[in-house]
């Protein structure tokens, strides 16, 4: 088994070889003075079975591009199997055509992926679970419950709790938690009521003196946890607290997110923390190495992985 690293989250990779005390296999990663990016597997990796671990993150087409330069050296160096371990998987919320004319890049990338020579992917909740059938090849989808439930139990837990999709497309996910948790299950509708008129945010649940918690995939302008923290505070919630799996934190996120009521947010560190993460009182980066770990052990050893959810 080879870990090689990509150049997108380099603390998570170290993490992740920690877990399974297998060192990194070095790669020289650069780029030529045009910015084209050259990627070297600096070991033997013929007969291997190679993970290279890469978050499709900021800059976004910079670190996919990497990752399939990275899928080629590997197949040209005769690695027996090539898995593509994608914590973050961006270009995930174009899962579907929103226009005539529009692209559906979670498709466009799983093909890239392809066809740069990865036999299978490793991800984390993605966008949306279907984008596992944009690929031919066999993808393990992971979920957060493993990492999340064990931290809410012990800093939330209580009979006061209610989780909170902040919007309607997170339901699936925050129904699932509640179930788990024996909580209650509230959701922010937002919905424009005229044109040019701005949204209006209705909670669908009873929020009055409970501890929210929101649960989504993806944090990115903090927009979406911030206004749906506005509302439950205006209706009555007497905490509101976001466990989310994706920081993508862009623009002004974290000082929207520092100025919110949100409590506390929790995130993975699929994405590596910037300083500005590590420095915002009410964040908390919690690792998902262990669990990628051991799932990247499991496919090597051709056991379960469902078996980490029961
Ligand atoms: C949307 O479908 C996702 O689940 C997230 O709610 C969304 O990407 C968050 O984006 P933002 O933080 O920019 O509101």
């Amino acid at each position: 088994m080879k870990l090689i690293a990509g150049s997108s989250n380099s603390p998570l990779a170290e993490a992740i070889s920690a877990y399974l005390d297998i060192p990194l296999t070095q790669a020289n990663i650069k780029r030529f003075s045009d910015d084209e990016i050259f990627v070297e597997i600096m070991e033997n990796v013929r007969g291997e079975d190679a993970f290279f671990i890469q978050s499709t993150s900021h800059p976004a087409n910079d670190h996919l591009m990497e990752l399939l330069i990275a899928m080629d050296a590997l197949k040209r160096g005769s690695a027996r199997r090539i898995t593509a371990v994608i914590p973050y998987f961006g270009y995930a919320r174009q899962d579907r055509k929103t226009g005539s004319r529009a692209p559906i890049t979670a498709k466009l990338v799983a093909n890239l992926i392809t066809a740069a020579g990865a036999d299978r992917v490793l991800t984390l909740e993605l966008h949306a679970g279907q984008i596992q059938g944009f690929f031919d090849i066999p993808v393990d989808n992971l979920i957060v419950s493993p990492v999340f439930i064990p931290h809410l139990q012990e800093n939330l837990n209580g009979d006061d709790l209610c989780i909170v999709s902040p919007d309607v497309g997170g339901v699936v996910r925050a129904r699932a938690l509640a179930k788990r948790m024996g909580a209650d299950l509230a959701i922010i509708d937002k919905r424009r009521e005229k044109a040019g008129v701005s949204e209006v945010m209705h909670v669908i649940g009873e929020v009055k003196g409970k501890k929210c918690i929101m649960v989504d995939d993806i944090v990115d302008s903090g927009g979406t946890l911030c206004n749906a923290a506005g509302a439950l505070k205006e209706n009555g919630a007497k905490e509101v607290h976001a466990y989310v799996v994706h920081g993508v934190l862009s623009g002004k996120a974290i000082e929207r997110i520092t100025a919110s009521p949100l409590e506390k947010m929790v995130i993975t560190d699929s994405i590596a923390a910037t300083d500005a993460v590590k420095k915002a009182h009410n964040i908390e980066v919690v690792s998902i190495a262990p669990l990628i770990g051991e799932a990247a052990r499991r496919i090597h050893e051709e056991r379960s992985i469902s078996a980490l959810f029961k």
